[in-house]
């Protein structure tokens, strides 16, 4: 029956999608030890669940994102789809922010952080599969920026936080949609908002387009 195989098409493509991606916090921990994240950025970072962020594609197949993954950019034209491996509350709130740490170049930062995403309210979605998928019930307040590191400088770190929301961030005016991208920090941000420490994270490297 024609259904039978789209249901099974539609486990295959889950399952390839779950290998193609982190499947623990500690995984993901180590990729962010390895990669100096938690220091650069100056957070505590000791996730209880895996964020899996997926980038949909024009005309192939989504691509799938697990912690220090190398994608090419035009990968990463988004906005990215968000998920979550672990246990979630439907009546929870969280905020996803995206920060490339490395800007203008990993060997002297001095523009950085770069705010490439910040959306709040993200609820679970209505699919009831391992992965939970998250949605976002309001627009970002930071709206999804394409990586674009400047030629000759090596990848950049694009490092996504998940965090529980916490009453009365959407009034926050710390940042809104004309505050400016550069100089970001998500440590102060965090503490001046309440947003705790993040609970899941991931991240991606991308480099420059090669030049012709
Ligand atoms: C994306 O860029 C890579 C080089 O980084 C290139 O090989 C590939 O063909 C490009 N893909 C598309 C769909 O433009
Ligand atoms: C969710 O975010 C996307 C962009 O990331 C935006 O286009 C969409 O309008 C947002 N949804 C709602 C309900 O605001
Ligand atoms: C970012 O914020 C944290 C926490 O407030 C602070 O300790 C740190 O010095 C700040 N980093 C920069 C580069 O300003």
């Amino acid at each position: 029956m024609a259904f039978k195989n789209i249901l099974a098409c539609a486990l295959l493509s889950l399952a390839s999608l779950v290998v193609a991606q982190d499947r623990s916090t500690a995984q993901v921990k180590a990729a962010f030890d390895n990669a100096n994240i938690p220091a650069n950025a100056e957070i505590t970072f000791n996730p209880s669940v895996v964020l899996e962020v997926t980038f949909p594609q024009a005309s192939a197949r989504p691509v799938a994102v697990h912690a220090g993954i190398h994608l090419p950019r035009n990968q990463t034209v988004g906005p990215p789809q968000f998920a979550v491996l672990g246990d979630i509350e439907r009546t929870q709130r969280f905020v996803v922010a995206t920060v490339d740490l490395d800007a203008p170049t990993p060997q002297a930062p001095t523009a950085a952080q770069i705010r490439h995403f910040l959306g709040s309210d993200f609820v679970r979605g209505a699919n009831e599969e391992l992965l939970k998928e998250l949605v976002n019930t309001t627009a970002p307040v930071s709206g999804w920026l394409q990586p674009t590191p400047p030629a000759g400088s090596d990848a950049h770190r694009y490092v996504f936080l998940l965090f529980h929301q916490p009453a009365g961030f959407d009034q926050q005016t710390l940042v809104t949609p004309s505050t400016s991208i550069s100089n970001f920090n998500i440590s102060s941000f965090a503490e001046a908002t309440h947003l705790g420490n993040p609970i899941g994270g991931t991240f991606i490297l991308v480099a420059p387009d090669a030049t012709a």
